[in-house]
Order: structure tokens, then sequence, then C-alpha cells
């Protein structure tokens, strides 16, 4: 009796312990293995020697300086880019993918950087592109396609009309469409390369709320943003890369916002405010009442009464929400709005009302855009052509352009701003996002404006690339330029600016001084929750 008593527990404990055993030696597949990945774009090491997992229903966030090969990664799981060295494996299965067919028939989706839709078709047509439905027939069967896009975007938790052309649609619901394509196409791994760099605040929470649900149905998602809070946000785990090369891949809990920057850089990054001992010179820029109105419109405005002085060797900035009239101020300011605005602007003490941007130019202003694929960047253009484009006529040498000047003064952007490229002939587009920004900065400093207007200059640029252009702002006003700066992230603004100006829904709902900067505040202003009477 006794030994039986003995023996059967003992028996089951060896069982549980080898069952245990086999289990611990045999952990499960993960989703996507990425082995030793190379990618050499002729001479530019694009990814060297990669290797990472990614395990079923994570949120894995991917995280490096511009340039670092996140994106370049990517079209590599995505099919886009189907030339490169080493092996993909999913599901424990190795694949080699012709293109982007290939890889989302083993359920894989990537909303890209930049968006990808056709913009003069339908939504439901964008939906459905490349697999359109058809009636049995030769006949394109419309109505099920819209039906089935309702649904899909109704899951979503978003009500756009799949009729619509997508060209009417802003950014964030251009993103919804991509998303509900990858839901249409059943995907399993969701890759998400920087959707928020060109959201509003309540659509980065929409996309939050969709992602939730995504990982609540088991989907699997790679999330890259230069954004640290949401990349602590949701994430299980974080894989970081320089410079081609995978750094670590770690639990999001094992790591501070801190530790991932430094890991990204290689190095620490100073935040502190940099506006110290800053000596404002004479009034640069002085504007009154300046209204605009919406096109079409009499008494609706985008901006109203606005007032304002911006001296030389001193920054303002301008904060608001998205919508609030910050870039249409701007614009205004470079005489690129297309109705003329009313009201005063006073340059360097005379009254100017420029009715076209060279106009403004000529008056001694530059603006950094903050749509770069639309105004920024001369996409079929190289480097050198992008930088010097505004200023051939000072490159020229008996009436010719001479190319020594032009090499030697894009060389001189190019270490200037530390654009990171294979040289000046590569074309633009071979650029990362953040380097193609400084290449676009590096455009108006050449055209020595006394007047600097930039619009969310560092969106989409990493936090090395950030700090840099802080530095840059800094000199500038130190030199005397005078800059107005709007931002979508406000500790940048409390980081360069001597001032910040709030705007709320078109009209001026603040102002604050350095001593008097705070977050809550100026969000309180932005947000219309006090209004300043004076204003
Ligand atoms: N088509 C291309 N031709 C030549 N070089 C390229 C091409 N695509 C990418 N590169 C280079 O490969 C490197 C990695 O670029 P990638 O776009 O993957 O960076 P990233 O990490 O996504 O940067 P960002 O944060 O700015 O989006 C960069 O040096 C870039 O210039
Ligand atoms: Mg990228």
């Amino acid at each position: 009796m006794t030994t039986r008593n003995t023996l059967v527990p003992s028996v089951l404990w060896w069982f549980n312990q080898s069952f245990l055993l086999e289990y611990v030696k045999m952990p499960s597949t993960p989703l996507i293995e990425i082995k030793h990945i190379s990618k050499n774009f002729g001479g530019v090491q694009a990814l060297r020697d990669v290797s990472f997992r990614v395990e079923r229903g994570e949120m894995h966030a991917l995280v490096g300086e511009n340039g670092a090969g996140k994106s370049t990664l990517m079209k590599i799981l995505s099919g886009v880019q189907t030339d490169y060295e080493g092996a993909l494996i999913i599901n424990g299965t190795p694949v080699k993918f012709n293109g982007t067919r290939d890889a989302e028939a083993a359920g894989i989706s990537i909303i890209h950087q930049e968006l990808n839709l056709v913009e003069n078709l339908t939504v439901a047509a964008n939906i459905f592109l490349g697999r359109e439905k058809t009636n049995g027939g030769w006949f394109l069967d419309d109505r099920a396609m819209e039906r089935e896009s309702a649904e899909l975007l109704g899951q979503l938790d978003c009500d756009i009309n799949p009729r619509q052309r997508v060209s009417e649609l802003r950014v964030g619901d251009q993103q919804l469409i991509e998303i509900a394509k990858a839901l249409s196409l059943d995907a399993e791994l969701i890759i998400m390369d920087e959707p928020t760099s060109a959201l509003t605040e309540s659509e980065v929470e929409r996309l939050f709320r969709v992602i939730d649900q995504l990982l609540a149905r088991g989907k699997t998602i790679i999330y890259i943003s230069h954004k640290m809070e949401e990349i602590f946000r949701r994430s299980e785990r974080i894989t970081i890369m320089r410079d081609g090369t995978h750094v670590t891949t770690k639990r999001c809990a094992e790591l501070s916002p801190k530790e991932v920057t430094h890991l990204m850089v290689g190095r620490e990054i100073e935040s502190t405010a940099l506006g110290k001992n800053r000596q404002p010179g004479e009034t640069l820029l002085k504007v009154e009442n300046l209204s605009l109105p919406w096109p079409g419109h009499v008494r609706q405005w985008r901006l109203k009464d606005v007032n304002l002085e911006l001296k030389r060797g001193e920054v303002v900035g301008v904060a608001g929400l998205m919508g609030a009239g910050r870039t249409e101020l701007l614009e205004c300011l470079f005489g690129a709005t297309d109705v003329a605005p009313q009201g005063r602007i006073v340059l360097e003490g005379n009254d100017v009302s420029f009715k076209h941007p060279a106009e403004a130019m000529a008056a001694g202003i530059g603006l950094v855009t903050e749509d770069r694929k639309r105004l920024g960047l001369f996409s079929h253009m190289n480097i050198r052509e992008n930088i010097t484009l505004c200023t051939l006529s000072s490159l020229t040498a008996s009436g010719l352009i001479s190319s020594r000047q032009e090499r030697e003064a894009t060389g001189a952007s190019i270490r200037k701003l530390g654009v990171k490229a294979a040289g000046p002939e590569a074309p633009i587009l071979s650029l990362s996002g953040g380097n193609q920004q400084k290449c676009v900065i590096a455009r108006w400093l050449r055209t020595e404006p006394r007047l600097l207007l930039l619009d969310d200059p560092t969106r989409g640029v990493d936090v090395g690339a950030k700090a840099e252009i802080y530095q840059i702002i800094d000199e500038l006003c130190r030199e005397g330029m005078g800059l107005l700066m709007t931002s979508s992230e406000l500790p940048e603004l409390m980081i360069v600016c001597d001032r910040i100006l709030v705007l709320c829904e078109g009209r001026l709902t603040g102002e604050f001084t350095r001593d008097q900067f705070s977050e809550a505040a100026i969000m309180e202003a932005a947000t219309g929750s006090v209004t300043t009477a004076a204003m």
C-alpha cells in the first residue's frame, strides 16, 4: 500500500517533468524570423546581417534613426523589395517573395510611410484594387465591393462613404482605408510604417483603438515610429536598429525611453532648453489684425485678427491643434495662400503684401514646409538639384551655372546639416525621410533668408537629427535671423523658442514667454478653454 501510494505521485511527477521539459525544449514557432538579412543599394549598405523574431499576436515596435534601415527591412518583409541576402522564415517555413502579392498571400500587409492609394479612385476601388469583384462575368460588382468596404470600415469604427474619392479624404481617413485593405486581405501581420506622422491628435487616438481591436483579434503588428510615447504605449517588445544593423530586441518593460534613445543614437541626447542668453535685436516682422477668409466665404475665417511681433535673433513658436491655422499663418506671410489675407504685414519697417512666394523670397523670407512630399521636394531630382534649386543664380560664372560651384555648395550643405547620403548625385527619394527633410532645410538656408518660417520642420525626423536641427535653429537665431516655427510636438517648441503663441480656431488665444512655458497652460489655450481677453 505504502509503495503504491508513493509510486503514483512520483510517476505523475516524472510524467509532468518530462512533458514540461519537452515543452521548454520546443519553444513555439515565431510568426516571423528574420535571419541574416543584408541589403545593398549600389554602394549604400542599408541592412547588414539583421536577425530577430516577431512573435505571433504581439505588437512589436521597430525603432532607429533616419536611414537606419527600418523601411527597407519592412519592404523586404512585405515583398516590395525582392532582391536581398539572407532568409525570411514565416510560420517555420522559409519564403522568398516575388512581389507584394506573394506577401499578401502569406498574410502580410504593409501600410507605407508614404501612403500608397490611387487618389482618383473611390474608397471601395482602392480596397479591392487588383482583386476586383465581378458579377461572375466581365462586369465589376461595385455594389458588392462597396458593401464589403462599408462593413470593413464599420469594423474600424468609421463611417467613410465607400463611394467617395480618396483624394477628398483627410490623411487620417486615407490611413484607415489602408488598414481596411489589410483587413480585407485577412492579413495576419500588419506593418505600420510611421502611421501617425500626419495624423491629428484625435486620429491618433482612433488609430490606437483600432490597434487594440486588431490585437484582440490575435493579429500581429510591427509598428515603426519616432515618437517614444507611442512606442511604449502598447508594444510588448521593441527592436532597435542602428546604421543598418540590429542592436537589440527586448521587452519594453526592460527599457526606458531614455535607454531606447541611447541605443538608437549611440550617444546621450541633450534635451535642455537652448535659448539661454539670446539677444533679440530690433523688430523684424510685425503683423496686425491678420485675417484669412475661407475661399468663397465672407464671414468665416481660417485666421482672424492675429497680431504678432518677431525680432531679429528670436525664435517664436506657434502652437495649436491641427486645423488651428498654424500652417495658414505661415502661408499668409509667404504669399502662398489661395485668397489674399486682410490686415497688415510689416517686414523690416515696410508694409508688404506678397501675391506669390517668389516675392516673399525676394524680400528675404524662406519657408520649410510640413508637407515634404507635395510641396517641399522635387522627387525626380537628385540631392544637389534639390538643395541648389532656389539659389542657382548665385552659382553662375559668366551666365552659366558652374557645376564646380554647385557641387561645392551642395557638399557644404550636406556637411553642415549632416545629411546621410551616398553622395550629392543620389536621387532625393533614395534618402530616408529625415534626411530628405534636412535637404529641404538646406535649400532654404542657402537663400540666406532674414526671416525663416518653419512649418513642423522635424516631422518624421529621428531624435538625433531633431537635436541637430534644434542646434541649427539656435545658431541661425544667434546669427540674427528671425524664426517663426510651428510644431505638432509641444515639448519641441519649449526647447527651442523664446516665446510661444497659441492659436485656436484661427484666433490667438495665448502668448507665453520662456519663464511661463507650461505644457498644461499651453494646451489649455490651444483647446480654447481659456481666452486671453487682451489678444
Ligand atoms: N531605393 C533606394 N536606393 C538607394 N538607397 C536607398 C533606397 N532606399 C533606401 N536607401 C538607403 O537605405 C538606407 C535605409 O533607408 P530606410 O528608408 O530603410 O531608413 P528608415 O530607417 O526607414 O529611415 P526613416 O526613419 O527616415 O524613415 C538609407 O541610407 C537610404 O538612403
Ligand atoms: Mg522609413
